[in-house]
């Protein structure tokens, strides 16, 4: 397989079953192995799909010859950072950097309110803790990206979410990008038979700059947690009641006032939880789930029972558009 260039092949097979993943996973491993040799690659493990992917890919074509270094910027959904660490290195026993980088993301968002400008902090703060940790690695000449056939098509090949475009001038390496010709639902049967988990290769979209697009305004630490334990439970409860993988998108949302409520016969001021969940084919329009009631009012429950500092749990109605799908 030549992964040169930036058209697929014509000649090239869709990937829809555990046969056609194993043609391909056999060929890329081989291309990869011409293209490297020796050499040392350098992967940002997100723990997306794409990534993720790339990485059990190269795992198996360079073994640790592959560094991936997981940046936690504390703003990832709970158990992330820690899947990450057990898939990958305990499980697959890779060469795995692990960042905790979340003070630092947090220091430099503190008092930052708009959403733009939070956007281009954590874009910017990635690309230099990246860059930290590539210069501290000696003999490393490559670099894997989850690029997908989507990216070129759609950006000039540029995987904007993952923030390595721009990495300085004396830091360029040579890309390896074995997913490039293939679509999602490609990359997704290629990650099953690669041995993934499945909450790891169906997982739903999520923003590059992850809840901090979900704790409107200004970030705080305690904010941050209402929408990490919320989403964790919506998750959960999606998952138990058979909406996973039926629901494009679902997650919550925690803005930057409080209202009063009541608790053992006082008052208090709290924060609310907004709920979000949403239907689309291409994320440029979508229409809100209609989720049963019932389910509704059992998992704003648990939210008030079980994440400190909410007091109201509302449900987003708004299609796009008029509204967009995440709120900032
Ligand atoms: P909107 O809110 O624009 O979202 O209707 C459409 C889709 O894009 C995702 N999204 C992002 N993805 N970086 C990303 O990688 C971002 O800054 C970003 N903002 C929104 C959103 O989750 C939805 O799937």
């Amino acid at each position: 397989m030549d992964f040169s260039g930036n058209v697929r092949p014509a000649d090239m097979e869709r990937i829809s079953t555990a046969e056609s993943a194993q043609v391909f996973i056999d060929e890329a491993i081989k291309a990869v192995r011409k293209q490297v040799g020796d050499g040392k690659v350098l992967l940002a493990l997100s723990g997306g799909v794409d990534s993720s992917v790339v990485a059990a890919l190269l795992i198996k074509a360079i073994g640790k010859n592959l560094v991936c270094v997981h940046v936690n910027h504390g703003l990832l959904r709970k158990g992330e950072p820690e899947q990450v660490v057990r898939v990958f290195r305990d499980e697959m026993d890779a060469n795995l950097v692990y960042v905790d980088a979340v003070d630092r993301f947090l220091d430099k968002l503190a008092g930052v309110d708009d959403p733009e400008t939070k956007r281009k902090i954590i874009g910017a703060e990635f690309i230099r803790v990246f860059e930290e940790e590539a210069r501290k690695l000696e003999g490393i000449s490559f670099l894997a990206q989850g690029t997908i056939y989507p990216d070129i098509i759609e950006s000039d090949g540029v995987k904007a979410h993952h923030n390595v475009g721009g990495l300085p001038e004396d830091l360029k390496f040579e890309l390896v990008e074995p997913v490039k010709f293939l679509f999602k639902d490609e990359v997704r049967v290629v990650g099953k038979a690669l041995g993934l988990p499945d909450n790891m290769v169906y997982r739903q979209p999520f923003p590059g700059p992850g809840l901090g697009v979900r704790c409107l305004g200004a970030i705080t630490r305690d904010r941050l947690e209402c929408v990490r334990e919320s989403d964790a439970i919506l998750r959960e409860e999606f998952a138990k009641n058979g909406l996973e993988g039926k629901v494009w998108q679902y997650f919550t949302t925690v803005p930057d006032f409080r209202s009063t409520g009541i608790k053992d016969g006082k008052r208090t001021f709290e924060y609310p939880v907004i709920i979000r969940a949403v239907n689309t084919k291409d994320a440029m329009t979508a229409t809100v789930e209609n989720i049963p009631f019932d389910l509704l009012s059992h998992i704003t429950d648990r939210i008030l029972k079980e994440v400190k500092g909410v007091n109201r749990v509302c449900y987003d109605m708004s299609p796009k558009p008029c509204a967009t799908i995440e709120w900032e």
